[in-house]
């Protein structure tokens, strides 16, 4: 198949660009920079040069592909309605030219309520701490597509996503924090389990598919333990009000906080997927996380 890929020059998208091109499917990747399209190129896939702001290049793009795997996010975090309006924006123009097309777009776990562990049957909170993507999820859905549901740590070389910013915070106040008694549970899966995923939903997955990326749901203080250890520093637990000034940001302390364990059950079932790498334990410790944030 060829596949149109947004998102291919980012910290998941070369991977599992990389994946499709093994499985000897063609890839065409969005470009927003000559950076960006290099980086396509260096793996072997052709660059569309566009952006999320282009709705043409990436209805061009769609129609001239066997399928569309749409991983680019982006916009002003401080403003979800813009983030939910160019993302709904480019799904929509993918999913019209996309018809009848494989066709999946990306979202996170984070969309779903927390305390109890949710599946892929459930309904997401439109309160919830990534509400904003539900349109997005929504928009795919309407058009036949499929949604991948990320955890929200996507583990692998050079992450630079949430686990560096807690390696980051540790170093800089000398102490490996977590909120309340740290029994929270964090998703994760392995970059190139994600990438597995990704591929299997393009080849198989039914019409209207929510699959959940989603290898294992971490103890949030086992993170913040392993950290403390690698560092030599301490851990903390810190009440919510405290942890709003510890980390980056009050959205921080709140997905840090949050205890949100999802099932992939469902997924496995659907797509035989199964997750092999290492975990995200085993990734702290034998990856390059510590001599990256150093
Ligand atoms: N990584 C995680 O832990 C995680 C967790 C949950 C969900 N997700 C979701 O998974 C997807 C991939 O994540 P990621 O970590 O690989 O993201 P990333 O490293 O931030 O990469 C984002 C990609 O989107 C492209 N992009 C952003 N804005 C664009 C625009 N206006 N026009 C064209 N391209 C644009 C970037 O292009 P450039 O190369 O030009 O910057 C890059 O290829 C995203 O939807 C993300 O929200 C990721």
């Amino acid at each position: 198949m060829h596949v149109f890929v947004t998102g291919g020059s980012g910290q998941t998208g070369p991977t599992v660009v990389a994946e499709l091109l093994a499985a000897g499917h063609a890839v065409t990747g969005l470009a927003r920079s000559d950076t960006a399209a290099a980086r396509l190129k260096s793996l072997g896939a052709n660059a569309l040069r566009g952006s999320l702001e282009d709705l043409g290049s990436l209805r061009g793009g769609a129609e001239a592909a066997d399928g569309v795997l749409h991983m680019a996010f982006g916009g002003d975090f401080a403003d979800p309605d813009d983030l939910t309006r160019r993302d709904t924006a480019a799904i929509e123009a993918l999913g019209q030219a996309a018809a009848g097309k494989p066709f999946v777009s990306t979202s996170g776990t984070l969309v779903l309520p927390g305390g109890r562990e949710t599946t892929e049957r459930d309904d997401p909170d439109a309160h919830g701490i990534a509400g904003f993507r539900i349109p997005g999820e929504q928009a795919c859905l309407g058009f036949g597509g499929s949604v991948v549901r990320l955890a929200p740590t996507v583990h692998g070389p050079e992450d630079h996503g949430f686990i560096p910013m807690l390696i980051a915070t540790a170093r800089k106040s000398g102490v490996s924090a977590y909120v309340g008694d740290g029994a929270n549970r964090w998703p994760a899966v392995h970059r190139r389990d994600a990438a597995t995923l990704f591929r299997s939903a393009l080849e198989e997955a039914p019409a209207g598919s929510v699959l959940h990326g989603v290898a294992e749901n971490v103890p949030f203080e086992s993170i913040a333990e392993t950290i403390a250890r690698r560092l030599g520093v301490p851990t903390a637990s810190l009440t919510p009000e405290k942890a709003a000034t510890h980390f980056p940001s009050p959205f921080m302390a709140r997905v840090f906080g949050f205890d949100g364990p999802v099932s992939s059950t469902g997924t496995r079932q659907l797509l035989d997927w199964a997750p092999t790498r290492p975990g995200l334990l085993e990734d702290l410790e034998t990856g390059d996380y510590f001599a990256a944030a150093a």
